[in-house]
């Protein structure tokens, strides 16, 4: 298994080159399932999901053809409807093909996802929302059964939570259903708006694109034809590696970003002292020599993203006074807390919100990443603590950040992979 090597450093210099979306890329790929034509993806990640999704839609009979950032996915020669537990456990976004799958071919298996490490994370929203719209669902030895002989059927349906997921999986549920969709309480986050634009664009009308309202007009199960798209940049690698800047008080520009998609995020870096430099594709960040104390509260998007909390929480540690953070979306999101605290963090917990003390030095140490978005804020915290930090388990990391220490690296960070 390998783990990541990082020395403590005084500072980094330089350009990291931001790439696409990790969680657009997963909807969209899952998207090509609606296409029948061979479809052209540009601007992906290389990134361990990606593949996995990839392999998903191979066994069930699909060619994809991964280069560089490019994939060509053929799904016209799908065979196989059922997404088998073996790589659904890997990676719980495979309940994506489930909405599509169903809308072209009238039935699909997808193992039931199961337990993760950042809380329960159900799929009820989904099934509840398919079963509106007239499939039959059954859950069989671990398979979620979904059957819609005569194909789906709009309707209006009211999300009681915010699902991302769910809204990409509705979406293109609908795309292909006999009638409207209205869906009520849909999330907003760019990956969701990026799929919207695209379907809009090739053949499948949607209203209120943006909205918490979309109203998908289906197509009757006529498959449609997708021109080339590129994915959006990915929000939360480009705030990451803001918060590197952040937390080593060092000047860093990220290209190829959309500063749009970051309003939060930048917004809570301005209250810790941060400012920064802005083109349409460009963010410099110029730190301050002493880091503010914050308040955050994880929300649905346009608000601070929970994909956010653990990095803003590393670098929390280095804020002069008391910082309040406060996780509203997955119940379990803290496992971090405890391998930063053997790093030297002074972080209290309380049900879910975490109130760190700083400023606090932080010393290196063997620690383990928990999962994708905690591993990174143990490789932020790393990079200003004394010694060497080795930090374990970094598949986690492998899942979503593409050449996290090769770009780390260009800017001056002390990183290796090695073999344990
Ligand atoms: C997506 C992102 C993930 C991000 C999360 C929240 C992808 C591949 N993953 O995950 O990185 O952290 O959004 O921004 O895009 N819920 C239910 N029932 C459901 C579905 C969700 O109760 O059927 C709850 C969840 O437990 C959670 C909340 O709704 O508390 C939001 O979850 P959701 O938006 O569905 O997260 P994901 O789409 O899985």
């Amino acid at each position: 298994m390998d783990y990541l090597q990082i020395k403590g450093v005084k500072s980094l210099n330089g350009t990291i080159e931001i790439s696409g979306a990790k969680n657009a890329s997963l909807p969209l790929i899952a998207m090509t399932i609606l296409a029948k034509n061979s479809v052209h993806i540009k601007n992906l990640p290389d990134v361990v999901d990606i593949k996995t999704l990839l392999k998903l839609l191979t066994n069930l009979g699909a060619s994809c053809n991964f280069h560089d950032d490019k994939v060509v996915v053929d799904t016209s020669t799908i065979t196989e409807t059922k997404a088998t537990y073996d790589i659904v456990k890997t990676m719980r976004a495979s309940i994506l093909v489930l909405g599509p799958i169903l809308a072209r071919f009238g039935h699909c298996e997808v193992s039931l996802p199961g337990g993760c490490a950042i809380g329960q994370r159900p799929i009820d929203l989904h099934l509840k929302a398919l079963e509106q719209m007239g499939a039959n669902i059954k859950i069989k030895s671990g398979y979620i059964e979904a059957t819609a002989p005569n194909g789906l059927k709009g309707c209006n349906i009211n999300f009681d939570k915010i699902t991302v997921t769910g809204t990409a999986n509705i979406v293109m549920a609908a795309a292909l259903a006999c009638g409207n969709t209205t869906i009520t309480n849909a999330a907003r986050e760019p990956e969701v708006v990026q799929m919207c634009e695209i379907l809009n664009a090739n053949g499948v009308k949607i209203e209120g694109i943006g909205t918490a309202i979309l109203t998908v007009h289906g197509t009757d199960g006529k498959c449609i034809d997708i021109k080339e798209f590129s994915v959006i940049p990915d929000r939360i690698e480009a705030g990451t590696y803001l918060c590197a800047g952040a937390i080593t008080h060092s000047e860093l520009t990220l290209s190829n970003v959309e500063p749009k998609h970051l309003v939060a995020v930048l917004a809570k870096l301005e209250e810790m002292g941060s400012s920064f430099t802005i083109t349409d594709d460009t963010i410099t960040i110029h730190p301050s020599k002493k880091i503010k104390p914050v308040k955050i509260v994880t929300q649905e998007y346009p608000a601070f993203p929970t994909d956010m909390q653990a990095q803003f929480l590393a670098l929390a540690t280095q804020a002069d006074g008391v910082s309040i953070i406060e996780e509203r979306l997955f119940e379990n999101r803290f496992m971090h807390v405890s391998e930063l605290q053997r790093m030297g963090a002074d972080i209290s917990l309380n049900g879910n919100i975490a109130t760190v003390s700083g400023k606090n030095s932080l010393s290196g140490t063997d620690v383990m990443a928990t999962d994708l978005r905690a591993s990174s804020a143990l490789v932020l915290a790393a990079l200003v603590a004394d010694g060497e930090t080795d930090i374990h388990r970094i598949y986690h990391l492998d899942r979503g950040y593409d050449n996290l220490e090769g770009k780390l690296k260009n800017v001056g960070a002390k990183i290796q992979r090695l073999k344990e």
